[in-house]
C-alpha cells in the first residue's frame, strides 16, 4: 500500500481542478480474473471465480469477446453458481475473457452493479478490485460530456473514462488506460478487455494484488494465483502503477504510469492444486481443521533444532541486535488474527519481560500513536492484505518503528510492506472462518518468544529446551484432539438451538474464549461473548440461567483453582457448562455438564490445543443449522476495506 502525502490531482483536459488530500488508500475486496489463450475460457475463468470467492460472493460476473467479434458481459447476483445457471444457454466461445466476484461497496449487490462493467459503445468491458475515490467528480465530469451512466458503482466510471479517452485521442487501449489511472484517485486492480481486439487484455494495480500467471501460449492475471496454479507455476506479481499488457503470441510487457518499461521478474509458485480442493471433506473449514497436525508440522519445521533446545527463527536471527534493544513490542492485527495478537502478548511478555501493547489495527492507525525507533510493530494477517493491518504497519514504519509481518499468503502485501517477518506456511485458507492459520499464528508467535528469550537469557535453557521438545509434539497432541470430533458433533445437537454463549477463561485461555466465541458467531449467527472468567461476575453473570450455556476454557494451568471457583459461580446460577479440561481433570469434571479433555502440557502451549473443540464445536452448531460455513453471509475472507 503506498503512502500518499499530498497527492494533489489536477484535471486539466476536463478543465476542473479537485485537491483531495489522503492520507491511506483502501481498497475493496472483490477477485479477479482474466484468460487469453487457447483453453476453454468460460470453464478456466468459472472455475478461478469459484476459487476466489472468498473474497466476495455478493455477485459474479464476466465478460468474454468470441472469435465473431462480440463482447458478451453476464452477470448475475449472488455466488458465482448462479452466474453459472445464468450463462446455461448462452453463447461461451471467445479467446479472451476477464471475470469478477464481488463483495459490495458502491452500490447494493444485484444484477446491474455486477461487475463487468462496460463502455457506453459496448467496446469495453471492465473487472475492478478496488475503489475509485474521486468517482463522483470523475462522472459529473463525463456526464457533462454527455456519458450515461447504468449502475451506482466506482467501477462503470472508470470503464467510460478508458472510452472517453481512446475515443477523444484516438489512442490504444492502454494509452487510455494510463491516461486514465493518471486521473484517478483510489486503488485498483483492473482488468480491461475491448471487442475491437480480442488478442488484447490490459490490466494494472494499485494498492490491490494482481498477479499474471505465465503459461504455454496462454497467460492468466488474478487477484491472488489460485485460478491457475494447475495450469502454471510461473507468476509476475505486478507492482504498484504498474500496467500489464498481455497479448496472446507475444512475450508480457509491463510499463508504468509513466510509461517506461518495467523489467519483468517471473517467480516459481509453491502452491499445489490439491491445496486447494476439498480432498473428500465436506467442508473446506472442516478439512483445514483436521489438516492442523500437518499444518502445525510444516510451520515448526526447521525452527526448533537440536530436539528442541535451539530456537531457529529466521526474522528473529536476521535482526538480533533490534529483538534485543526493543523496549516495547505493539502488534496490530484485526479479527481472528487480534486473537493470536493477545496470546501474544501473553506469550512474549511470559518468556522475554518485553512490554506488549495489543491494538485493532483498525484503531492504531487512527489514534495518533506514540512509537519511535526502539519499538518493534508487529504486524499479523494471514492473508497479508487486510486494509487496517498494512495501514497500521505502514504508520508504523513511517514512524522509524521495525516493522516485523506474520503471513500466510506469499508475495501479499504485508510481507512486501514490511521490514522483516515470517510465514506460518499453513498453506491456503479458504473457509472463511480462519481455523489452522490461528494455530499457526500461535505457533510462530510461540517460536518467537521462544527465540527471543533465548537470545536475551531471559528464561533458564533447560526450560526453552523442555517447552521447545513439547513444541515437537504439538501435532501429535492436536491429533488426539481431533479424535474428539464424534463427540463435540454429539454434543452439538444439544446446543444447536441455544440463542447465546458464554466463552470463558483466564490467562492463556483468556484469548482462546475469544477466539471460540468469535467462530460461533461468524458461522452460526449464534450470539456469543468471549470474556474473561473473573470479569463475569462484573456483568454477564446476569446473563445466565438456564438458556445461557458458558463454554469454559480450563486447562490444568496456574490459575486452574481461580477458574473451578468461576465455574461453580455460573453452576450456582443454574446455567449449563461445556468445560475444555486437561486429561485426569476431577474437580471440573464433577460440576460441568460436559467436558472434553485434551492432553497435558505446558501452559503457554495450550491455546493451540484448547481452541480445536470450539472450533469443532461451532463447526457442527452451524451444520446442524443448515449453514453455509465456508461462506458465511456479510463476511469475506481478505477484508481489503476500512
Ligand atoms: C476477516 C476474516 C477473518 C480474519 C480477519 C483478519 O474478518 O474473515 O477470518 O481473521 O479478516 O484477516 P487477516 O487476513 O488479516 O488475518
Amino acid at each position: 500500500m503506498r503512502y500518499q502525502n499530498t497527492p494533489v490531482v489536477l484535471w486539466s483536459n476536463w478543465r476542473l481542478k479537485t485537491a483531495i488530500t489522503k492520507t491511506f488508500i483502501s481498497t475493496n475486496m472483490c477477485g479477479i480474473v482474466g484468460y487469453i489463450g487457447n483453453g476453454n475460457v468460460y470453464d478456466i475463468l468459472i472455475k478461478g471465480l469459484h476459487r476466489l470467492e472468498y473474497r466476495g460472493y455478493d455477485s459474479a460476473g464476466i465478460a468474454l469477446v468470441g472469435n465473431d467479434g462480440n463482447l458478451k458481459v453476464y452477470k448475475a447476483k449472488g455466488k458465482v453458481s448462479n452466474l453459472e445457471d445464468y450463462c446455461k444457454d448462452k453463447s461461451l466461445e471467445a479467446g479472451v475473457g476477464i471475470a469478477h466476484t464481488r463483495w459490495a461497496t458502491h452500490g447494493e449487490p444485484s444484477d446491474c452493479n455486477a461487475h463487468p462493467h462496460y463502455s457506453e459503445d459496448g467496446n469495453l468491458a471492465l473487472v475492478h478490485n478496488g475503489t475509485i475515490e474521486n468517482y463522483k467528480v470523475l462522472k459529473d465530469a463525463l456526464i457533462q460530456h454527455g456519458c450515461k451512466f447504468h449502475s451506482e458503482t466506482d467501477t462503470e466510471v472508470l470503464v467510460q473514462l478508458i472510452e472517453y479517452i481512446k475515443v477523444k485521442n484516438n489512442c490504444s487501449l492502454v494509452d487510455a488506460v494510463r491516461e486514465a489511472l493518471n486521473q484517478v484517485v483510489g486503488a485498483y486492480a483492473i482488468a480491461v478487455i475491448e471487442k475491437d481486439h480480442p488478442d488484447t487484455i490490459v490490466a494494472a494495480r494499485q494498492s490491490s494484488p494482481l498477479v499474471i500467471g505465465i503459461g504455454d501460449d496462454e497467460t492468466f492475471l488474478a487477484s491472488d494465483a489460485t485460478p491457475f496454479v494447475e495450469y502454471t507455476k510461473d507468476v509476475v506479481y505486478l507492482k504498484d502503477e504498474e500496467i500489464a499488457v498481455i497479448k496472446k503470441g507475444e512475450p508480457l510487457r509491463i510499463l508504468n504510469l509513466d510509461n517506461r518499461e518495467s523489467t519483468i521478474d517471473v517467480k516459481t509458485l509453491e502452491l499445489s492444486i490439491s491445496q486447494l480442493e476439498k480432498g473428500g471433506y465436506p467442508h473446506f473449514m472442516l478439512k483445514e481443521i483436521f489438516e492442523q497436525p500437518i499444518t502445525l508440522r510444516d510451520c515448526i519445521r526447521g525452527r526448533i533444532i537440536e530436539g528442541g533446545a535451539k530456537i531457529n527463527v529466521n526474522g528473529i536471527n536476521d535482526n538480533k541486535d533490534i529483538f534485543l534493544n526493543a523496549k516495547r513490542i505493539v502488534i496490530v492485527a484485526c479479527g481472528t488474527s487480534w486473537h493470536a495478537a493477545l496470546l501474544g502478548k501473553y506469550l512474549i511478555q511470559d518468556m522475554c519481560r518485553i512490554p506488549v501493547e495489543v491494538e485493532y489495527a483498525s484503531e492504531f492507525r487512527y489514534s495518533n500513536p506514540v512509537l519511535d525507533d526502539r519499538d518493534v510493530v508487529i504486524a499479523i494477517s494471514q492473508s497479508g492484505e487486510t486494509a487496517d493491518t498494512l495501514a497500521a504497519a505502514m504508520i508504523a514504519k513511517r514512524m522509524g518503528a521495525f516493522v516485523f509481518g506474520i503471513s500466510n499468503s506469499v508475495g501479499s502485501s504485508i510481507p512486501r510492506e514490511t521490514d522483516s517477518g515470517t510465514y506460518i506456511h499453513v498453506g491456503p485458507e479458504i473457509g472463511v472462518a480462519s481455523t489452522k492459520a490461528f494455530t499457526g499464528q500461535v505457533m510462530v508467535l510461540t517460536l518467537l518468544a521462544l527465540g527471543i528469550a533465548q537470545l536475551k537469557g531471559t528464561m533458564p535453557q533447560e526450560k526453552i529446551a523442555e517447552i521447545g521438545e513439547e513444541v515437537l509434539r504439538i501435532p501429535d497432541y492436536v491429533e488426539k484432539v481431533l479424535k474428539l470430533n464424534d463427540e463435540i458433533e454429539h454434543l452439538s445437537l444439544i446446543y444447536t438451538y441455544a440463542r447465546n454463549f458464554l466463552y470463558l477463561g483466564r490467562g492463556y485461555s483468556y484469548p482462546v474464549a475469544l477466539e471460540g466465541a468469535l467462530k460461533l458467531k461468524e458461522i452460526s449467527y449464534i450470539h456469543a461473548e468471549g470474556y474473561p472468567a473473573a470479569e463475569m461476575k462484573h456483568g454477564p453473570i446476569a446473563l445466565i440461567d438456564a438458556e445461557m450455556p458458558s463454554v469454559i476454557i480450563a486447562p490444568n494451568d496456574h490459575l486452574y483453582e481461580k477458574i473451578v471457583s468461576n465455574v461453580q459461580q455460573v453452576k450456582a446460577r443454574g446455567g449449563s457448562i461445556i468445560a475444555i479440561v486437561t486429561e485426569g481433570d476431577t474437580e471440573i469434571k464433577n460440576i460441568a455438564d460436559h467436558v472434553l479433555e485434551v492432553p497435558a502440557m505446558p501452559e503457554c502451549l495450550t491455546p493451540i490445543i484448547t481452541s480445536i473443540p470450539l472450533q469443532l464445536l461451532s463447526y457442527y452448531i452451524a451444520i446442524n443449522k443448515g449453514k453455509n460455513v465456508d461462506m458465511p453471509r456479510n463476511l469475506a475472507k481478505s477484508v481489503t476495506v476500512e
